[in-house]
């Protein structure tokens, strides 16, 4: 008979797990997790992998197997610097897809492949031709919620951290914004450049309204609003802070408001508790059905089988490196 020890470190990962996440996860759930964070754990040392996860990732996965977390502009920095042979990325697929771009030579590994978003599916490389058409010499800003042939087919790519930023490096007098109806228009509100929207949008994002807002606000005014630019215009009036994840999470920090209304996905406010202890959460809770399709179980199959491994076709990987890492090259701003 073989009996597998947990070596001493990944068993204090997980007991450490455990006491941080007491006031987000019962000890009867967490019972549960324990052997899959101890096992993705010690399955990461072996293959010399890394978790990278975005900030939407439910607490067991942030708090217990993540190595690093953030932002999507956040997470393609990270793939591009890590040492590591195989990135697990705890996220949606364009973000597997943009490490790696960022990162060739490494083994990136989405655990589910159905793991989508409503605005990747909302454009083609065909739209933009004909965007191109309609508006020439206009450069094409692509939201990383893009798949690959889509960033391929554009000028340059940005996130929710550097939209702004990344429009004013063009020196253009107008530029065509992709795909994200809402996001493009905040940008426009930030900049002088006239933007040329798309008319995408998150499903999550867009499903928050400006009245429940207001009620919010009525019931407490001192309460402090923060969205991030996914949310239709009317959301974006009411709020005291518009940032990306990472943006609203540095808010978060560095203001300790006393109560604090997170306009995004649920999990993001979780996570945040568990550091932020004296901050109250008002959770208007709206699930991204795409990231929650990540679970630890479905990240230990994908350490242990080595799947599902990101490939993209080398003529598109190629031009949609070159948008990718233009994005990069220009630094991120207040969005942070
Ligand atoms: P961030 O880059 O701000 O994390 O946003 C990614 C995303 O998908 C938000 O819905
Ligand atoms: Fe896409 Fe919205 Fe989900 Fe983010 S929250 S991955 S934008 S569907």
């Amino acid at each position: 008979m073989t009996i597998e020890l947990t070596p001493p470190e990944t068993r204090t990962r997980t007991e450490s797990t455990r006491l941080k996440l007491a006031s987000v996860i019962p000890e009867v759930e967490f019972e549960l997790f324990a052997p899959y964070i101890a096992s993705i754990n010690q399955l990461k040392a072996e293959r010399n992998a890394i978790v990278l996860a975005h900030n939407y990732m439910t607490p067991e996965i942030y708090h217990g197997v993540a190595d690093l977390v953030g932002d999507s502009l956040s997470l393609a920095d990270m793939a591009a610097e890590t040492d590591a042979d195989v990135i697990v990325m705890a996220g949606v697929h364009f973000m597997a897809e943009t490490a790696k771009l960022v990162a060739p030579d490494k083994t990136v590994l989405i655990p589910d492949l159905k793991a989508g978003c409503s605005l990747a599916e909302s454009i083609t490389p065909a739209d933009i031709a004909l965007l191109r058409q309609a508006y020439p010499g206009a450069p094409v800003v692509t939201y990383v919620n893009t798949s690959a042939e889509v960033k391929a087919a554009s000028d340059i790519c940005c996130t929710s951290g550097n939209a702004v930023e990344v429009v004013e490096s063009l020196g253009a007098d107008r530029v065509i914004f992709l795909p994200d109806e809402y996001l493009g228009k905040w940008v426009a509100t930030q900049t002088e450049v006239e933007i040329i929207l798309w008319q995408g949008h998150c499903e999550v994002h867009e499903r928050f309204t400006g009245e429940e807002l207001r009620s919010y606000r009525a019931a407490d005014p001192e309460v402090r609003i923060i969205a991030h630019p996914e949310c239709p215009p009317d959301v974006l009036a009411e709020a005291d802070y518009v940032g990306s994840t990472s943006g609203m999470q540095a808010y978060v920090e560095s203001n300790q408001p006393a109560k604090v209304v997170m306009v995004t996905e649920c999990s993001m406010s979780d996570n945040l508790a568990v550091n932020n202890p004296d901050v109250d959460f008002v959770r208007p809770c709206n699930l991204c059905p795409h990231m929650k399709r990540i679970t630890l179980e479905k990240i230990l199959t994908s350490l242990q089988t080595m799947t599902h491994a990101v490939e993209i076709a080398p003529d598109v990987a190629e031009k949609a490196r070159v948008a990718v890492e233009r994005m990069l090259a220009v630094k991120r701003g207040t969005g942070r």
